[in-house]
């Protein structure tokens, strides 16, 4: 059977009378490519903020590798390797593309703060790595011609590969996108398709997306789950999912037959 990474359980959300989740339960398979899909406002995003530790949920329990995730704080979930990227792209917009990604290495930076001022010779070795660590994932995004532009200067679409290069510089197994492909033209969304495709298979990264692009999902998926009204309403490969009634009355309506 396969290996389950992620795990949620009985998992709800509510804000006051509002129930944003509303008792859900899936898993994630180590290595798989996994879609959340549903209508704005369905609990996708809050799903991924109860994963990654913003909101602690109101009931019901998240299993990150067996382990209880609900009492552990955002940088240590980071640490403990689930790395997201945002629906409203959070670049540091004036430091450069390399800097960004620089950044996101810091846990798991090694030197303390005394070595950093005195810049050690341990410091800058592993200044040096980074750089190269950094340089490696701009040239696996095809940014390296842009790392040195102020983030806030790129186009929208190489942000968000930018975003996503950030993610994996914390060297997480499962990576969360909330919609890597809005904003993006047609053309740089089937280069995303590819992209994502490989960091699974060449990096043996599990990947969690949430995404409207239903071109992109049914292309990429292994398999699907359905929000609707903070519900999980299906579960499914690309195939069960085009063709669930519920779905396609709660979501897809005749979109799908355009995917
Ligand atoms: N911190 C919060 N306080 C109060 N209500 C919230 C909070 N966060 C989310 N909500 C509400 O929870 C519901 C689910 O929001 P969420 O952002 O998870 O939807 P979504 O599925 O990601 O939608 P979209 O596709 O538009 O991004 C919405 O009604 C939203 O207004
Ligand atoms: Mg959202």
């Amino acid at each position: 059977m396969a290996n389950n990474i992620l795990e949620l359980k009985n998992i709800s959300m509510h804000f006051g009378g509002l129930k944003a989740v509303d008792n859900v339960s899936f898993n994630i398979n180590e290595g798989e490519i996994l879609s959340l899909i549903g209508p704005n406002g369905a609990g996708k995003t809050t799903a991924f903020n109860v994963i990654t530790g913003v909101y602690i949920p109101t009931l019901g329990e998240v299993y990150f590798k067996g382990q209880k995730l609900n009492d552990i704080k955002p940088y240590k979930i980071t640490e403990m390797g689930i790395a997201r990227t945002f629906q409203n792209i959070r670049l540091f917009g004036q430091l450069s593309a390399l800097d960004n990604i620089i950044i996101a290495m810091h846990s798991r930076r090694k030197s303390n703060m005394i070595q950093s001022i005195f810049r050690t010779i341990k410091y800058k070795a592993e200044e040096k790595y980074c750089i190269e660590k950094a340089d490696e994932l701009l040239n696996y995004m095809d940014l390296l011609g842009d790392r040195n532009e102020q983030a806030q200067n790129l186009p929208y679409g190489k942000q968000r590969k930018l975003e996503i290069a950030r993610a994996m510089a914390t060297e997480a197994d499962l990576l969360l996108l909330d919609e890597p492909a809005a904003g993006m033209n047609p053309q740089e969304t089937e280069e995303l398709m590819e992209i994502i495709k490989n960091i699974r298979k060449d990096l043996k990264k599990t990947i969690f997306l949430i995404e409207h692009d239903m071109k992109l999902v049914m292309g990429i998926s292994d398999r699907i789950v359905v929000f609707d009204y903070g519900q999980l309403i299906a579960e499914g490969t690309p195939e069960e999912i085009k063709k669930n009634p519920r779905v396609i009355e709660a979501y897809l309506g005749k979109e799908v037959t355009n995917a």
